[in-house]
Formats: structure tokens, sequence, C-alpha cells
């Protein structure tokens, strides 16, 4: 396993190895790596000849209150982590590499980035878009692997790829979680063992709520309703941006449920910022 830190070694490797016919999948991470990110990684890892992951903390996405400075990185931790699942190739590139001084340009995939999460953290999908577009012009994948827990971004990935005719395949894999259900996250480790606990609150609503729809219920404003007053019975949720029924296709919330809909939640315990999601099908 080799670890590339410049752009112009990461983009000449990856010409050559395309030149021999190999074909790469990669998976793009801010590092902190779990079973959740490892999930993307054995996806890739059986779908291709050579599997990239990157591992950069990318400022552009975070808000000037958000947690960037202290959001946990573990690079060692990591790269064990990926050699156990035979990754061939980080990629760990500096800030200054990333953006050298001069940098102005900026990929917007609008609408869907103004809604959920982007309504409560402007700037954010402006970030990932920006990132994402600039890593596959460095990794020159085939495929990329993108996880469900993070619905909204894959949606905003996914038009980006179509709208900007980029030549990769963008692949979504389920939500992993922890065995009471919380949805792995590097921001998990946020937690204190009580907020820990709380957190399960999260996926039990989703799983009720869901149990609502399954018998029967099709009104999205009762089912807003009674998200939040289960989300609110639990005393360390300090606040909820959103919790909801929405289109799973458009982001937008939905007054009536039909054959498809996403639950989707995003809230803080204590200071922490959660989310999570659940996609709802209904034949
Ligand atoms: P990060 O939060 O590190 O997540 C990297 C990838 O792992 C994302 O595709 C995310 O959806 C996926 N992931 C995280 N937790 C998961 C879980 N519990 N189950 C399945 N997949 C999970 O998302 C980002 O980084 C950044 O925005 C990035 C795309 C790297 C751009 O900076």
């Amino acid at each position: 396993m080799k670890t590339v830190q410049t752009i112009q070694e990461m983009q000449s490797l990856s010409r050559s190895l395309k030149r021999e016919g190999r074909q790469i999948g990669f998976v793009p991470t801010m590092g902190a790596l779990h079973e959740g990110h490892l999930s993307l990684v054995r996806r890739a890892r059986k779908e291709n000849d050579i599997v990239v992951v990157s591992i950069f903390v990318n400022p552009l996405q975070f808000g000037p209150k958000e947690d960037f400075s202290r959001y946990p990185r573990d690079f060692d931790g990591d790269r064990e982590k990926l050699q156990r699942e035979s990754v061939d190739i980080i990629f760990f590139p500096d800030i200054k590499e990333m953006y050298p001084e001069g940098f102005k340009t900026y990929v917007e995939v609008r609408d869907l980035s103004e809604r959920l999460c982007g309504a409560f953290r402007p700037g954010h999908f402006r970030g990932v878009t920006t990132v994402v577009a600039k890593l596959f012009n460095i990794v020159k994948p085939d495929r990329a692997y993108f996880g469900l827990k993070d619905y909204q971004q894959g949606v905003i990935i996914k038009r980006m790829v179509k709208d900007l005719n980029m030549d990769v395949e963008i692949i979504t894999c389920p939500t992993v979680r922890e065995p009471d259900g919380l949805a792995m996250s590097s921001r998990n480790l946020y937690l204190n063992p009580d907020e820990r606990r709380a957190a399960t609150i999260i996926y039990r609503t989703l799983l009720q709520t869901s149990e609502l729809i399954k018998r029967g219920q099709r009104d999205g404003r009762i089912l807003k309703d009674f998200m939040y007053k289960n989300l609110l019975s639990e005393p360390l949720v300090s606040s909820i941006d959103y919790a909801a029924p929405y289109d799973p296709d458009t982001l937008e919330e939905t007054s009536e449920i039909k054959d498809r809909v996403l639950l989707a939640i995003a809230l803080r315990i204590g200071e922490t910022r959660l989310i999570d999601n659940m996609l709802i099908m209904l034949q």
C-alpha cells in the first residue's frame, strides 16, 4: 500500500494504471475511519482492480463555527485499517496542496444543496462538490463509493456527475450501524457515555415512524409531528434542525406519502450534530 501526498504523483499514477487497463475504485473520506467507511472500501475492493482511498479533512465544507479544527484525525490508525483491507493507494494531501493560493473555482449544485442540511450549513455542499470534483480529476476513478448515511450528499454528487458529464459511476452503499442502531459516524467520538445512550433515539424514531407508515399513515404533517415529539422526549436532544418525511429525489418535504419516502433527521445532542435517514419503499 502506497501513500501519495501530491496531486501530481496521484495523477500520474492513475494515468499509468488506466493505460494498463486497470479499473480504479475510489472511496473519498475525511478519515477517522470506522466500519461505515470500511464497508465502502470492501465493496470497492470487490469491484475494481485498484482501490484508492482519500483522507482529507476538507476545510471548504465546514462553516466558521463548525468543528473543522477539532474533527478527529488519526492517520496511523486509518493506515492500519486500510492496509488490512488491501487498499492499494491512500491519497493524503495537505490543505496547501488542495487549495493553493489563488484558488477561485467552485462547483455548486443548486436547489438540492439548499435543502435539508444545506439550509442549516450554508456553503457546506458547495465545499463537498468542489472537493469531490477535484478528487475525481486527481484520482480519475471508474467507480466512486458513497454511503447512504449521507443520503443528500449522494443525491447531490450524482446530480453533479450527470450535469458535468463526469466519466465516473457513483455507487451508494447501505448505512452501517452500531448494534443499538446508531449510525456509525466519526462524530460519534464526541459523545460522552450519557449522550451516546441518548443518541439511540434517532434510529428508534426512524423505525417507529416507518412502522406508522407501514401501518397506513400517509399524512406527512402527522408523521413529522410524531418524529419531533419522539425526539424531544429525550432530554439530551438540545435542538432539532429537521425531522420529517421527504421526497427521495427532490428532497422536498412531502405532505402525502406515496410509493417511496425518505425519513431524515438532523439534531444536536449536547453540542454534537448527528444525522440519519431511512428510505422506505411501499409497493
Ligand atoms: P466522511 O464523513 O468521512 O464519509 C466518507 C464516506 O463514508 C461518505 O460517503 C459517507 O456517506 C460514508 N459513511 C459515513 N458513515 C457511514 C456509515 N455509517 N455507513 C455507511 N457509509 C458511511 O462524507 C464525507 O466524508 C465528505 O463529505 C467527503 C465525501 C469525503 C468530501 O469531503
